[in-house]
C-alpha cells in the first residue's frame, strides 16, 4: 500500500497553484476529434489515468494520436462519423464512468460489436440510465445484471432520434445520447429537469454540429458531420476545489489559482464557499476554446459559515461535495446536503465514505439518504478517533479531500487511498508536498 503523509501546516498558505487541466473537457475533446474530420490540436489535454483510457480505446477503435513533449500537445486525426475499425480486443474504461458512458453512446450507432469493461468500482457503477435512452433509439446495448452493469456488449443497430426526459441529472448520460444522435435518422430531443454540465453541448458546436437549445432542452439534428478544431483545455475547477478548500480553513491564507474553468454550469462551488464567508475573486476573465476561465484568488475568512446546499445547485457541484464537506467541517454550526443521492453512484459511495471520514476526523455527522449534515467544528482542528476505521472503499476525490482536511488535523495523517488520486490529478502530491516544506 502507497504511503502519502500530510502533516499539519503551521503557517498558512501564500502560494500561486496552478492545478491541471478540466477531466470532462479532456475526454471529450479526444472523442470529438476522434470522429470529426480532419486533425484536432489539444493543448493542455490532462493525462491522467481516466483520460488515458479514453484514449486508448479510441486508438483500438482505428483513430491515429500523436503525442508532443509529454502531452503538452496531442493532436487526433478523425476520418468522419464512420471511420472506426472493430476493435480486436476488449475495451478497458479503468475507473472512468465518462469514459465508459460516452463511448457506450458513440459505439451503439457502429456497425461492428464492442465489448466495454472497467476495474471493480465502474463494474458496479449504474449502466441501466445508459442503455435504456440507447435501447429506445435503436441501439443493441447489454450488460451484466439486466443490462444494468458493466461488462457492456454492443452489436449493431440502426439508431432513430426520440424525446428523452432525463430521469436523473447526468452529463455523462446526455452526452451518451447526444453522440449517438449523432448518427440517428431524425431529430433527438433531450429534457433535463434541472441542468448539468453542458461541455458537450458547446464542444459539439465548435466542432460545427446542428444542435439548438432552449433552457433545459437540447434538440439535436439528425446524421451529421463534424470538422477538426483547436482545442485549449482549462484547469480544472474540481481538481482547483481543493486548494480552494485549504485556502478557506487554512488561518490567514490567500491563494491563487489560475486559469480555471469557471462554466456556470460547473461552478457551484464558488457560489457555495462565497456563501460560507470565503473571499473568492475571479480576475483576468476570458473565454478559450467555448468555455469561460478565470484566475481565482482566495483569502480565509475569520468565520467560516455553516450553510444548506440542495436542489438544482447539486449538480453545479457535484464532484466537488467531498472537499465540501471538509470545509463545512470547519464552519460554525450545522452544514446540511441534501439532494444529492447521485453521490452514492459514483466511483464510490460518496455519502458513505464521507461519512466515516469525517467521523474518524472527529466530527459529528449525520448520514441522509440523499446528503448529510455536519456539525462543524468551528475552526478547531480535526482530531483523528483512533477507534473509528478509515472506510474500506476510497477514490481519489475522497483521498484529496482527506489529505486536504490533514493540513488542519492535530497530527500527521497517512491518506488512505492515495494509490486512487492519479486517476485525475496527477501532480496532487507534488503540490501538497511544496505546501508542507514552506511558504511558497
Ligand atoms: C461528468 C459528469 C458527472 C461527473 C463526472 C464527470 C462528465 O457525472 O460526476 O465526474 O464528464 O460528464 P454524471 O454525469 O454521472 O453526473
Amino acid at each position: 500500500m502507497k504511503q502519502f503523509i500530510v502533516s499539519p501546516l503551521k503557517h498558512p498558505i501564500k502560494a500561486t497553484i496552478s492545478v491541471p487541466a478540466d477531466k470532462s473537457i479532456s475526454h471529450r475533446s479526444i472523442i470529438f476529434g476522434g470522429i470529426s474530420n480532419g486533425r484536432t490540436e489539444i493543448k493542455n489535454l490532462l493525462a491522467s489515468e481516466d483520460c488515458l483510457s479514453t484514449l486508448k480505446i479510441m486508438q483500438q477503435l482505428g483513430v491515429e494520436v500523436n503525442i508532443f513533449n509529454n502531452y503538452e500537445s496531442v493532436t487526433v486525426y478523425g476520418k468522419g462519423l464512420r471511420s472506426f475499425i472493430e476493435p480486436k480486443n476488449i475495451l478497458n474504461c479503468g475507473n472512468s464512468g465518462t469514459t465508459i458512458r460516452l463511448i457506450t453512446g458513440l459505439l451503439s450507432a457502429q456497425n461492428f460489436l464492442s465489448v466495454l469493461t472497467g476495474d471493480d468500482s465502474l463494474l458496479n457503477r449504474p449502466m441501466g440510465r445508459v442503455v435504456e435512452p440507447l435501447t429506445l433509439m435503436g441501439a443493441k446495448v447489454y450488460g451484466r445484471e439486466h443490462n444494468t452493469k458493466a461488462p457492456i456488449v454492443i452489436t449493431p443497430g440502426v439508431l432513430h432520434g426520440i424525446t428523452y426526459e432525463m430521469p436523473v441529472s447526468s452529463a455523462q448520460v446526455k452526452s451518451a445520447i447526444m453522440l449517438a444522435a449523432l448518427y440517428a435518422k431524425g431529430e433527438t430531443k433531450i429534457v433535463e429537469k434541472e441542468k448539468s454540465r453542458d461541455h458537450t453541448e458547446r464542444m459539439l458546436t465548435a466542432f460545427g454540429a446542428k444542435i439548438t437549445q432552449d433552457k433545459n432542452e437540447i434538440v439535436i439534428g439528425s446524421e451529421q458531420s463534424l470538422e477538426a478544431q483547436s482545442i485549449q483545455v482549462p484547469s480544472d475547477i474540481s481538481s482547483a476545489a481543493f486548494f480552494m478548500a485549504a485556502g478557506s480553513i487554512v488561518p490567514g491564507s490567500e491563494v491563487i489559482i489560475p486559469k480555471v474553468l469557471v462554466n456556470p454550469t460547473r461552478s457551484g462551488i464558488i457560489t457555495v464557499l462565497k456563501k460560507m464567508g470565503v473571499k473568492v475573486e475571479l480576475t483576468n476573465k476570458k473565454d478559450i476554446s467555448g468555455e469561460p476561465i478565470a484566475d481565482l484568488f482566495i483569502t480565509t475568512p475569520s468565520e467560516l459559515l455553516a450553510t444548506e446546499v440542495k436542489g438544482s445547485t447539486i449538480p453545479l457541484l457535484i464532484d466537488e461535495i467531498p472537499i465540501l464537506c471538509i470545509v463545512m467541517a470547519q464552519a460554525n454550526g450545522k452544514s446540511i446536503i441534501k439532494d444529492a443521492k447521485e453521490l452514492r453512484f459514483k466511483e464510490s459511495d460518496r455519502i458513505k465514505t464521507m461519512v466515516t471520514v469525517l467521523r474518524k476526523l472527529g466530527v459529528e455527522v449525520n448520514e441522509l439518504d440523499d446528503g448529510l449534515e455536519i456539525n462543524g467544528l468551528n475552526g478547531e482542528p480535526f482530531k483523528i478517533d483512533t477507534k473509528i476505521e478509515w472506510p474500506k472503499h476510497f477514490d481519489h476525490r475522497i483521498a484529496m479531500s482527506v489529505a486536504i482536511a490533514a493540513l488542519k488535523c492535530t497530527e500527521p495523517v497517512n491518506v488512505p487511498g492515495s494509490e486512487w488520486i492519479s486517476t485525475s490529478f496527477p501532480s496532487f502530491e507534488k503540490i501538497i508536498s511544496k505546501l508542507q516544506v514552506a511558504v511558497v
